[in-house]
């Protein structure tokens, strides 16, 4: 069924292990390719240097299988593949908004001198418009057997594999009948399960994924501004975004309000499209997503400033507790984490901050080492005078005041992911803050 094509995956990340190890497990021989020989070494032994529910086990089936490994050599990975799979980041770069596209320059540049049979080179990294065409032209210049494809990922991360072998669409940027052919190949059993597969032109491709990436982002911040229209007219926002979502145009999916988004794609690929659509002379047409960036950033200043108001104004050595460190639940990673953030601003305003993530703590101490760490649940919360839910793990969700009692100093709770029920917390006497949601409203909900 996978016509004895051998794929390469370059670029050992989160995209790059996920890809490499759906398609060992579709039956395609795979070759993983990464510069960083520990992490190869790593992965040939069977170890996930990340966390994602179901991956590791598909690794270690495609290795035990013989149809997965990972090397350092470009050279092997020329020889081996038909198709090049380019998996390599893409982050902000830290004077702009820019994407910083060195990785995968870097890896085409490695990759094309050693190319000497046909080949299909399909990159998967998030780009901004234009950066496809640019690169085919170079690839038809210094090797002509190999041509270029575009072929966005959608993959959330905890559930990265799901979406990796049943993705609701596939999109194949590209410039020949015969390299959509290949990409239908490569994606036979997904595409027959009932993957829908958009054939389209290379900029179209980059723009499925930039577009789609802007439009979720656009959703939690409107949701969120309606959270600080809420917060100050006095309305419920969880209530509002039930409501509105209940319109089949509208829908409930991405209309949470709370803390709002971060990670490793949403921000950087929001600002990476506004500074592509001004080099493009078209910064108009994206102005909105400023706002939406900071609709976003505000949202970590007001859970400070709802913290500093239940401290009573003053937050000078106050102790406060933070559940969440991963930019959301069933993740390990802290880029661009929110509660990271609002850990870190809280610091700066005086405050003896502790923070505890039951996955993401070694990556966060990494990150942000300044910051203090607990080991358990109980440890972070103890004396602690406010305690803040910042991201929705189940643990946090299912805490209860009881499970806190005689732990905390003082019974100060802010909820900025909607995860708990605020009846049992301000009948246990609680002082219960949530985003979105004005006090005086929540006071009238629980006294109707
Ligand atoms: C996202 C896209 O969903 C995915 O298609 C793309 O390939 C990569 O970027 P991911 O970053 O894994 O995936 O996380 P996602 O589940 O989309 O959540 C992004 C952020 O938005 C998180 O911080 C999450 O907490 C936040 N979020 C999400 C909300 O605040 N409210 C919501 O309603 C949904």
């Amino acid at each position: 069924m996978n016509g004895g094509l051998r794929l390469t995956v370059l670029g050992a990340g989160y995209l790059g292990i996920t890809h490499a190890a759906c398609m060992a497990s579709l039956g395609f021989e795979v070759l993983g390719v990464d510069t960083d020989r520990g992490k190869v070494g790593q992965l040939n032994t069977g170890h996930l240097p990340i966390y994602e529910p179901g991956l590791g086990k598909l690794l270690r089936s495609g290795l035990d299988a013989g149809r997965l490994r990972f090397t350092t050599s470009y050279q092997e990975a020329a020889a081996f593949g038909d198709v090049h799979f380019i998996c390599t980041g893409t982050p902000q770069r830290p004077d702009s908004g820019h994407a910083d596209l060195s990785q995968v320059h870097a890896c085409v540049a490695a990759l094309a001198p050693l190319l000497d049979r046909p080949c299909l080179i399909a990159g998967k990294s998030t780009v901004p418009v234009g950066t496809a065409r640019r690169l085919a032209a170079e690839l038809a210049s210094a090797c002509p057997g190999a041509e270029l494809a575009w072929n966005p990922e959608f993959l959330r991360e905890g559930t990265a594999v799901a979406d990796t072998l049943s993705p609701d669409r596939i999109v194949a940027g590209v410039t020949s009948r015969r390299a959509e052919e290949i990409l239908r190949q490569v994606y036979a059993r997904p595409i027959a399960a009932g993957s829908a597969f958009f054939a389209t032109d290379l900029e179209t491709a980059e723009l499925a994924k930039t577009a789609a990436n802007a439009f979720l982002a656009t959703k939690i911040s409107f949701i969120n501004a309606m959270a600080e229209v809420c917060e100050a007219a006095g309305g419920d926002v969880r209530s509002l975004a039930q409501i509105l979502g209940a319109d089949p145009r509208i829908g409930q999916a991405f209309l949470r309000a709370g803390l709002g988004f971060g990670g490793g794609c949403l921000p950087k690929d929001v600002r990476a499209f506004v500074a592509r659509a001004k080099d493009l002379g078209v910064g108009d047409a994206v102005g909105f997503l400023h706002e939406v960036d900071a609709i976003n950033l505000r949202r970590r200043t007001r859970a400070a400033d709802l913290t500093l108001e239940l401290a009573g104004g003053n937050l000078a050595g106050v102790p406060v507790c933070i559940l969440g460190a991963a930019f959301k639940p069933g993740s390990d990673d802290v880029r661009d984490s929110p509660a990271l953030d609002v850990a870190q601003i809280l610091t700066g305003m005086g405050a003896s901050v502790t923070v505890y993530d039951p996955a993401a703590l070694d990556n966060a101490r990494r990150a942000r080492p300044e910051l203090c760490y607990a080991a358990t649940l109980a440890e972070a919360t103890q004396d602690a005078h406010v305690v803040l839910l910042l991201t929705e793990w189940p643990e946090f969700a299912a805490l209860t005041p009881g499970s806190l009692e005689g732990i905390v100093a003082r019974r100060n709770i802010i909820d900025a992911r909607s995860a708990l029920d605020p009846a049992p917390w301000r009948e246990a006497g609680w002082q219960f803050r949530a985003l979105g949601v004005a006090q005086d409203t929540v006071a009238t909900a629980d006294s109707a």
